[in-house]
Parts: structure tokens; sequence; C-alpha cells
């Protein structure tokens, strides 16, 4: 791109950040508060001018270490192996049982044993344990760790690896973004149109009185457009074309809230109260207010669940046998799977046209109180389906998901028995990633139990599925890490360019 195109879309929050970084490399959090300008309107100028070429942006991890809630009890009572340093050092020599005895967590003083062993502090002799006080200074510096952290001087070359691994100190390392200008942006600085000043708002008045005047360029150049211009996110692309997929299998679109009460997202599908069944999704729960259940279904939940249902000799069932409590029924929630909107269709739609067949599907948000890693997210997208018909069993099931998956072009997959409390038999799905070199779920399966149907006066089968796309995108992409394509990290070159062409080809 030529120079003077490039001059002409920089706008003056651009140029001063560019001119800043003339001197010196600096990081994000230093720009702004040397130009007072905002968090966004700095990382949106660094994205530009990153795209134009004029500057570099490098992600630098900078490790910050705190004390745990322990780590300040040690803080002021000293570490375990420095205080067991000075009570062995007080009484000469002494036996294991009388350090367990001295009233710290016992996990604790085995730490700090393996600590003053392993550094031959700490001498065994038939039983009897006893220090070397040459070593002394050497604790005593160790212990000083703390205040160091305390103080937030610690630096990294200490070796803290024990202190880590026993829940002393906590990492809350945080990436920062280095800017540095390049040649390019050097040469663009120098230029005589750089400084000239230029309008960059219209107002009113500028318009009325153009003439004279001198403006910026808006990027109107097809040179210019390409570079700067917003692309879909890779993850947009990929929903719409499962959208595209599910629709020409004949299903139709669900839509509900993220927040969501606990009657649709666990009552509803039988999920034993107090149970570790509830733990199945680590829940995000909400505070204040409560939702409002429907009567009618909420009394057939609590009538299935405690009680089941005879209808003749081949269809009964005998429920949990325990009491259902009604009162947490409103609380507030995200909602853990979307299979609470599938509940919220069977009952608006299909228990209203119980002689329809119906197809549903939707592709929309979770949310999971986890830790995230490789394969996990605390938000994720699920593809969810349902299809409502007669004489439905699992064979049906499992030609739906072969057709979804072969239309998204992973043949490569095989299903395991699994347990779902709303669903008997449950199908687990796996397919195998070639990054990680193992079979990864990526989804989860069933026909729903008739305890979970009868409550909306439901007696045809009912099979469905929620499948994680973030996994299956992954697996496309042929990528192994799934905060690849979230979050902070993530190339952002690779979202912008990845050729969609190329995923989607084989489909
Ligand atoms: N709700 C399940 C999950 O989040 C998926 C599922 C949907 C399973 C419908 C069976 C039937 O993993």
């Amino acid at each position: 791109m030529e120079d003077k195109n490039i001059i002409r879309v920089l706008n003056k929050v651009d140029k001063s950040i560019l001119l800043l970084l003339e001197g010196s490399d600096k990081f994000s959090d230093e720009i702004e508060l040397s130009t007072a300008l905002d968090r966004s309107s700095v990382i949106n100028s660094g994205r530009k001018m990153l795209s134009l070429g004029l500057i570099k942006i490098e992600g630098i991890e900078e490790a910050q270490f705190i004390l745990t809630k322990n780590g300040e009890v040690y803080l002021k009572e000293g570490l375990p192996e420095y205080r067991i340093f000075n009570f062995i050092k007080n009484n000469v020599t002494v036996t294991y049982s009388q350090l367990y005895n001295m009233g710290m967590d016992k996990n604790e003083i085995t730490a700090a044993i393996g600590y003053l062993k392993k550094s031959g502090v700490l001498l065994e002799e038939k039983g009897k344990l006893s220090v070397d006080t040459k070593m002394e200074s050497r604790l005593e510096n160790r212990n000083k760790i703390l205040y160091a952290v305390y103080k937030g001087l610690i630096k990294e070359t200490e070796d803290l690896t024990d202190l880590l691994r026993r829940g002393i100190i906590e990492n809350i390392s945080k990436v920062r973004e280095k800017f540095s200008i390049t040649p390019l942006g050097n040469k663009i600085i120098k230029d005589s149109e750089f400084n000239e000043d230029l309008i960059d708002k219209l107002s009113k008045d500028n318009i009325k009185n153009w003439e004279g005047l001198k403006f910026r360029e808006y990027a109107d150049n097809p040179e210019i457009l390409s570079s700067l211009s917003g692309k879909l996110n890779i993850k947009t692309k990929f929903s719409s074309f499962i959208k595209d997929v599910m629709i020409s299998m004949g299903f139709k679109e669900m839509h509900s809230n993220y927040v969501e009460s606990v009657f649709w997202n666990f009552d509803v599908m039988m999920f034993r109260q107090d149970h570790p069944d509830r733990d199945i999704q680590d829940t995000v729960y909400l505070n204040g207010g409560k939702a409002n259940v429907p009567k009618d279904i909420l009394t057939n939940v609590k009538n299935v669940y405690e009680k089941g249902f005879k209808e003749s000799k081949y269809s009964e069932s005998i429920g949990y046998r325990r009491k259902f409590d009604i009162s947490n029924s409103g609380t507030l929630i995200m909602r853990g799977h979307t299979t609470a909107t599938t509940f919220r269709y069977i009952h608006d739609i299909i228990s209203k046209n119980k002689e329809k067949p119906a197809k549903f599907f939707s592709i929309d948000k979770s949310f999971r109180n986890e830790t995230m890693d490789s394969t996990h997210l605390l938000e994720l997208y699920q593809i969810e389906g349902m299809v409502y018909d007669d004489n439905l069993t699992v064979a049906d099931l499992i030609g739906y998901i072969k057709q979804f998956y072969g239309k998204i072009g992973i043949e490569k997959i095989r299903l395991k028995p699994t347990y779902n409390p709303y669903t008997e038999p449950s199908l687990e799905i796996q397919a195998f990633s070639p990054k990680l070199n193992r079979w990864i779920e990526l989804g989860n399966s069933g026909v729903f139990r008739p305890e979970t149907l009868r409550p909306f006066g439901i007696k045809k089968n009912i099979v469905a599925w929620g499948f994680g796309m973030e996994r299956m995108l992954n697996l496309k992409l042929g990528m192994g890490d799934i905060r690849d394509l979230y979050g902070a990290y993530t190339d952002i070159d690779l979202l912008r360019d990845t050729d969609s062409a190329k995923i989607f080809s084989e489909i």
C-alpha cells in the first residue's frame, strides 16, 4: 500500500500513539497512562496499525504472585519448614511424632520435611532428627520469600515451584501487550503529510463551511478496505453453516434465554435433588430474583419424581420415592445446557400439538462453572436437536447423528453408552483428535425417559442430542487447544484469514 494512502486513514489517536512509540516500545497500559486514552481506543488503534503494518504487538506474560489464605497465615507464623527447623534446632534432636504434634496440618508437615530433606538441612539417624545449623540463613531467606511475595517484590528467578504446588502462593500472571514501531511506521512518521493537521470528526459547522478545510480521508480504496474491513469470525461462519445443515435436514430453530430457572434446567429432566446428578454440569447460580414456574407442570413433575406412574403392565415407573422440594424450582441460573430450551419447546409446542411430528434445533450458548483447559470452555455453543414422531428408537437417533456428522465432514466417530438422568439409553459421541492423539467427547444424546415426558402428557418417544460446537470446529481446523479459538490469546490472523472454503470444502 502506498505511504500516502496509509497516512490518510490515520486519525489523531493513531498518530499520537505512533509518535509515542517512536522513542521506545511501550506496553498498552503505559500508553493509556501517558495519553489519557481509554483502553479500547488504544487497543482498537493498535489493531488497526498492526494490520497496516505500522506497529508490531507482542504478548508478554508477566508472572505475578500473591499469597493464598494459607500463605497469609504463614507470613505471620513462619513457613512450616522454618518453624520445624527452629523447633529441631532448639531441641537438638526430635522424633517424627514430635513434629506431627506441632499443631500444623499433616500434609504441610510432610511437605516441609520433604523440602528440608531434599535441601540437605534435615539429617536422620535411627529415627532421630537433627538439623544442620549452618543452613540457618538459607531457611531465613526462604521464609522471607513470603514477605517479598506479599510486597509484590518477588523476582521470577526465585524457585517457587514448591510453594506454588503446596498452595502457599498463587500465580496470577497476566499478559501485557507490548507495542513497537516497525520500519514502515518510522518512515511514515517522517513523511511531511504525517504532521498535517486534518479534521478528524465532522461537525455541522465544518460541513457547512467545508471549503478550504482539510479532512482526514475515509478508507475508500479497495487496498485499504481489504486490510481494515471487518470479517466474520470463523465461529460465526461455522455456526451459520451448521444452521444450514440442520435446516437442510428439516429442523426448525428454537430460541430462548441465557438466564434459566432450575425448573427448566434440572427439575423437568428428573435431575435428582441433593444428588451429584446436579453437579454433572458445574452450574453458575445467580443472586436474587425468582422465575415463574408453570404450576400444573410443576405438580406433575413432583408427582412423577416422588411416585412415578403406572399406565399398563408394560409402562410403569416407581419414581425416586423421595420428596420433591418445590422451593428451589424458580431459582435463577445461567443455563447449563440448551436441553432446557428443548423442554420449553416440548411444553410450548409439542405438548399442544401432540399429533404433529416435530424436529427442532438450536445453536446457542451454555454456561459452565469450570476450569478452562484444552477441551473445556466456560461458555460454549451447543448444537441441540430433537425429533418427535411415532415409533422412534435409538436406531433413529444413531441415524440422525451419523447423518449430521457426515454432513459436517467428521466421519471418524464412535458412540459409547453413557449416563444422563433424563435419557435412556444415552450415547456419548466421540471423535478422534489427531492433534491430541486421543478420542475426545463431541457430544451426548439419548432417548428421553418417559418420566421426563409424562408431566407434559406426551407418550411418544423423543430422541435428542447436544453437541459442542467449539470442539467440532477445533477438529475441523486441525487444532488441538480449544483456547486457540477464544479469548485474548487467539491468533487474530488465523481468525481473520482462515479460508472458510478450505474448512468447509469437504462438505
Ligand atoms: N444436555 C446434554 C449435555 O449438555 C446433551 C444431551 C441433550 C443429551 C439431549 C441427551 C439429550 O451434554
